[in-house]
């Protein structure tokens, strides 16, 4: 078979690393670069099992530019473009998406299209509706970054969306190309019996939003649980434990952050809330808000500890990098998650915008980037980074900062994600 992916993000290179065990794959981008690495079996993410998939399996696998030979030649193409939140609109850009499914249509009408990106719930029957010759199908992917491969060799679920009511589906053909879709996902994987459910493509879409605003729930319970703790003078390790023995709500997911991140949380609850319109609703908003209240408090502990250390005679004077009166604040990593290798929408960056914006002074330990990043000067060698912090913010602990340990302000309580 001849898969066309598009988009070499997460999702698109670890759904071409999966299907090219077994069959041809065309991995498209716009960016030369990324296409470049994968046509050299490096990859441009950091992703372990993707690393060595690329480097030591036998992959039928090309990256192209030319999305237009890929798309035509492809019995099926798999959207995995990004869908950002527009903040001004409310909803997600699905424009990559749109642009997808406009040229397939165009240039090879009779292929499946299978949309992986994550979509506002309608999203795949209204753009069904509008080419009503297409067989396009959605399935929500749920993968973790850094994880991307390996959750998708160990599935949790194979989902398939189809934006048609159950009764055309076998007359039009769908049934087949929904089973085939689902045996691709099946065949990649190292397990057997993962369970498959075939539904109407809203209620898939609806699957995605739902499963990521109730992870950003349990984090942000854990959070205000912590936040609580903090305010009330009470140990939160204690209390979590305490919670989680109880089998109905159990010891993992539960460890403290400065707020939920990375790409798709805190998207993807905002497009949940706005799915909500004129629907009655108290939780999901409450989601979406207590993110900004716990990323506002982590903000105001650090902006009060340095001012408790300015005020500490002990300190007068004793500023690592000026004569001004105030600490250094280093924030070490800007990334999200241990082991992860970029920060989109990582909740440290917004507590340190906070901090910014107070006015403290700031320094960055974040060996993936050099230079400034919003206004704030990289500190390339650890061991500098630490000698010139006063207070050091880490959202994830790390053994790297054991020598350190009284400078460091974190909320890791497990030390783990
Ligand atoms: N990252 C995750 O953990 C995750 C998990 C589940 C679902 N999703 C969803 O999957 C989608 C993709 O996420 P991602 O993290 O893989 O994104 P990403 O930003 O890592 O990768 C997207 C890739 O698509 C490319 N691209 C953009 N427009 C294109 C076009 N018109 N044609 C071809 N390539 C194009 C970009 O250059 C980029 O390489 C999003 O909708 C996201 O919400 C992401």
């Amino acid at each position: 078979m001849n898969i066309a992916i598009a988009g070499t993000g997460y999702v698109g290179l670890s759904l071409a690393v999966l299907f090219a065990q077994h069959h041809h794959v065309t991995a498209v981008d716009i960016i030369p670069e990324k296409v470049a690495l994968i046509n050299k079996r490096q990859s441009p993410i950091k992703d372990p099992e993707i690393e060595s998939y690329l480097a030591h399996q036998s992959l039928n696998l090309e990256a192209t530019l030319d999305a237009e030979a890929a798309y035509s030649n492809a019995d099926c193409i798999v959207i995995a473009t990004p869908t950002d939140y527009d903040e001004q609109q409310n909803v997600f850009d699905t424009s990559q998406v749109d642009s997808v499914v406009a040229c397939v249509e165009r240039v090879n009408p009779s292929a499946t299209v299978v949309i992986k990106s994550t979509v506002p719930v309608g999203y795949t029957a209204q753009i069904a509706t509008q080419y009503p010759n297409s067989h396009i199908l959605f399935s929500p992917e749920f993968l973790r970054e850094g994880h991307a491969l390996y959750d998708n060799l160990h599935p949790t679920r194979i989902i398939v969306g189809v934006p048609l009511q159950s009764d055309q589906q076998a007359s039009s053909g769908t049934d087949d190309r929904v089973q085939c879709f689902a045996d691709l996902l099946a065949e990649g994987s190292l397990d057997t019996n993962t369970p498959v459910r075939i539904m109407h493509s809203s209620e898939a879409e609806a699957v995605k939003l739902f499963s990521n605003t109730c992870l950003a729930l349990r984090v942000a319970f854990f959070n205000e649980l912590d936040t609580y703790a903090e305010m009330r003078n009470l140990r939160p390790a204690e209390i979590i434990e305490g919670v989680g023995l109880d089998p109905r709500i159990g010891t993992h997911y539960n460890n403290p952050s400065f707020g939920y991140g990375g790409y798709c949380l805190p998207k993807d609850t905002k497009q949940l809330l706005a799915n909500y319109k004129h629907v009655p609703q108290n939780l999901v908003a409450a989601i979406v808000d207590a993110n900004t209240t716990r990323k506002d408090f982590i903000a105001q502990t650090i902006i009060d500890k340095a001012e408790a250390w300015s005020s500490d005679p002990a300190n007068v004077g004793s500023a690592t990098s000026s004569t001004d009166a105030r600490p250094v604040i280093g924030m070490y990593r800007l990334t999200m998650k241990t082991g992860s290798d970029n920060f989109r929408s990582s909740s440290i960056q917004d507590v340190m915008d906070r901090l910014i914006e107070y006015g403290l002074s700031i320094i960055i330990y974040e060996p993936t980037i050099a230079g400034v990043y919003h206004g704030c000067k990289i500190v390339d060698s650890l061991e500098l980074f630490k000698t010139r912090s006063d207070i050091i913010v880490a959202n994830r602990w790390n053994s790297d900062l054991s020598d350190v340990r009284p400078k460091v302000f974190t909320r890791d309580l497990f030390q783990r994600d």
